[in-house]
């Protein structure tokens, strides 16, 4: 009887190693074009983040491929900050202090959607492309996180608040934009602690034209 079950185990064991082996297996033999499309697929906005830090050297890969995104005659009219946490801190300070109602939310840590890493992305205001180069810029920074299964979130409102906030402003002249830049947006960051679902999206603003 104990033999029995011993071989019905190392039986069911056998088949789990052989379906984990498929999974690796079809998850290597993807093609570009699955795996492009599963990564552009499966990507969501995420707003509750672990604490785990993103190392450098994968903050230096993402934002590798952020600047790598097509933009308009390659001016790359576009600045980048990455904030330390102590900023990630104190420009939240200063927004709230400003705007109370901001830190009331439930669990309330930071302006970024809680978030342990954030870029703030600047446009040149005197380029008419500038705004299409920084959204290029971040949905390459957006997804070339998704594939490390770093989680991101893009955010109008903190800079928005950051621009808005008087007390802010030391901050923004920290970040140093040059003449005519302004804060466009934000880009939250950080490993994801939810698995939120896809909203929907319509196909019916895609008209194909004769
Ligand atoms: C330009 C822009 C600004 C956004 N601003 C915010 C924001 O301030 N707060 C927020 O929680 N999400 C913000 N989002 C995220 C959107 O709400 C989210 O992309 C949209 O609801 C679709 O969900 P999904 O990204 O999970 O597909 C922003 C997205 C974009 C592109």
């Amino acid at each position: 009887m104990a033999m029995k079950k011993i071989l019905s185990m190392a039986a069911a064991a056998l088949i789990l190693a052989s379906c984990s082996q498929t999974t690796e297996q079809n998850a290597s033999s993807q093609t570009p074009d699955e795996a492009v499309t599963e990564l552009m697929m499966s990507r969501r906005s995420i707003r509750q983040y672990k604490d785990s830090a993103i190392s450098r050297e994968t903050l230096d890969e993402i934002l590798k491929c952020g600047v790598n995104a097509p933009n308009g005659r390659n001016l790359q009219a576009y600045e980048i900050r990455v904030l330390s946490p102590a900023l990630i801190d104190s420009i939240t300070a200063a927004v709230v202090k400003d705007n109370p109602k901001i830190g009331e939310r439930n669990g309330f840590k930071n302006i970024f959607v809680n978030a342990p890493c954030v870029i703030c992305i600047a446009n040149d205001k005197n380029y008419d492309m500038s705004q299409v180069d920084c959204g290029l810029l971040g949905e390459n920074i957006i997804l070339s996180a998704w594939a490390k299964g770093i989680g991101s979130c893009c955010l109008g409102s903190s800079a928005r608040w950051i621009n808005d906030s008087p007390s802010a402003k030391p901050y923004l002249d920290r970040m140093a934009f040059p003449e005519g830049y302004e804060l466009l947006y934000c880009i939250a960051l950080g490993y994801p602690d939810e698995t939120p679902n896809a909203k929907p999206r319509t196909m019916s603003k895609i008209i194909y034209m004769e």
